[in-house]
């Protein structure tokens, strides 16, 4: 092999190279996009419908929890996935929380706590929320909890996807 054939066949191998190594590079960042893209479940909340939940007349001004399933959709299968609501009425408003810390993740439970009657109280790092969802300052959740979205038909609450506020 002449001189320059191998240089040749050297800088043949360094373009074999990077362009392996490029393309698999590009499609590490391409296939999440791609799955994003197609996966609905991975987008905003999911494909979730309204779930009727509780009748209107059983809420009262308590915090109440309710266990409800939704079906929840993407482009492959359907699945059940269970849901925790805390209900509560303040006359004509309904006021529906998501159970879950917005610390870490852990789930909240009214008045889980003796010395912190109506609040929400969070057992993995002491986090506390007020009634509505409010958290309490100095503690480690530094935002409300999630409300659920609602409606309300024929006397009954159905409740959908939760929601930031
Ligand atoms: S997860 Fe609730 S306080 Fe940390």
């Amino acid at each position: 092999m002449s001189e320059k054939e191998h240089k040749v066949s050297r800088r043949q191998f360094l373009t074999y190279t990077l362009t392996g190594v490029g393309g698999f590079m590009a499609a590490g960042m391409l296939m999440p996009m791609a799955r994003f893209a197609l996966d609905p479940a991975l987008q905003a909340g999911g494909d979730t419908d309204f779930v009727r939940v509780a009748s209107v007349d059983e809420l009262t001004d308590e915090p109440t929890r309710f266990n409800f399933t939704i079906e929840q959709e993407d482009a492959w299968y359907t699945s059940d996935v269970d849901r925790v609501a805390w209900v509560y009425r303040e006359g004509d408003e309904i006021i529906a929380l998501s159970p879950v810390c917005t610390h870490l993740g852990c789930t909240v439970n009214w008045e889980g706590n003796e010395d912190y009657p109506e609040q929400f109280y969070c057992p993995c790092h002491f986090g506390r929320f007020e009634k509505d969802g409010t958290n309490v300052p100095n503690t480690p959740p530094t935002r409300p909890l999630d409300v659920y979205e609602m409606e309300v038909r024929d006397g009954d609450l159905y409740l959908g996807r939760t929601v930031q506020r």
